[in-house]
């Protein structure tokens, strides 16, 4: 649901008339609505207020510094995938530590960056880039918090460009190999393992494949903290969908309640 409607035939966001912005700022121009954002966001922090959490908004979707600074003030976290987005997020007056590090291409000194600003935790997702990290960790004199993004290998039945958690997509670690890059990471003196990662898609409209997800990742952390590694984070994404054209995202109303081992 959104706040963009039509009143007597002219667009409103809100209770403010696109015409008359127009007018003001100008053409082209981009609106948000206030309301929305801030109403999707308590929707997810009312969703899981029985468990201690972080609602992390990716930057990638909208790096408007007025839209980053709202989640911000109501205590959200970002997803940031570049030293450009960190240095926007810390613009924004979001809090390191409620900073996660995604992404495939992280250089070195994107690596050092984020150290420095003393980010929650990078989602590292190879091995190669798990040892670059921990070079980079050691000449700086520090540790870099880690969750290992694992590929559970899910269809998230989404459009196949956005779908990432499948065997075959570039993301992550395989959930078969992941056993194994923990006990790399646990190794490696600059690195401390503190969570676990996994994303499936976006514009996700169906809640099984979450769910099947889940049941995976679940299973791997049970392993994963029998061997003695410390899971403190479970992060987990990507987004619910949004109505573009027929889709039927799953909102609180249509959404059965499930519960998940942690
Ligand atoms: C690690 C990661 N975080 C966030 C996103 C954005 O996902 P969504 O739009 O579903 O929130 C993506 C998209 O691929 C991603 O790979």
């Amino acid at each position: 649901m959104h706040d963009f409607r039509f009143k007597k035939g002219k667009l409103y966001c809100e209770d403010v008339s696109i015409e008359a912005l127009a007018e003001k700022v100008g053409t082209p121009l981009y609106v948000y609505s206030h309301n929305t954002l801030r109403r999707h966001f308590l929707a997810y922090q009312k969703a899981f207020a029985k468990v201690p959490h972080l609602i992390a908004f990716a930057m990638k979707a909208n790096a408007n510094l007025a839209v980053l600074r709202l989640f911000a003030k109501e205590g959200g976290g970002i997803d940031i995938v570049s030293e450009g987005e960190l240095h926007r997020a810390l613009a924004a007056g979001v809090d390191p530590k409620k900073m996660v590090f995604a992404g495939v291409g992280k250089t070195r000194k994107e690596m050092a960056a984020a150290l420095r600003a003393g980010i929650l935790m990078f989602n590292v997702e190879s091995a190669q880039e798990l040892t670059a990290l921990d070079e980079v960790a050691k000449s700086l004199g520090t540790k870099a918090p880690v969750a290992l993004r694992v590929n559970p290998d899910i269809n998230p039945k989404t459009h196949p460009y956005i779908s990432t958690g499948l065997k075959k997509s570039k993301f992550g670690i395989e959930i078969t190999r992941a056993v194994e890059q923990y006990q790399l990471a646990s190794r490696l003196s600059n690195i401390e393992v503190v969570g676990i990662h996994s994303h499936i898609g976006s514009q996700l409209t169906q809640i099984k494949p979450f769910v099947d997800a889940l049941k995976r990742i679940s299973k791997l952390i049970e392993e994963l903290r029998g061997r003695g590694m410390e899971i403190k984070y479970w992060d987990i994404g990507g987004g619910l969908g949004i109505t573009y054209d027929a889709e039927k995202p799953p909102s609180r109303k249509s959404s059965p309640r499930r519960s998940f081992p942690c």
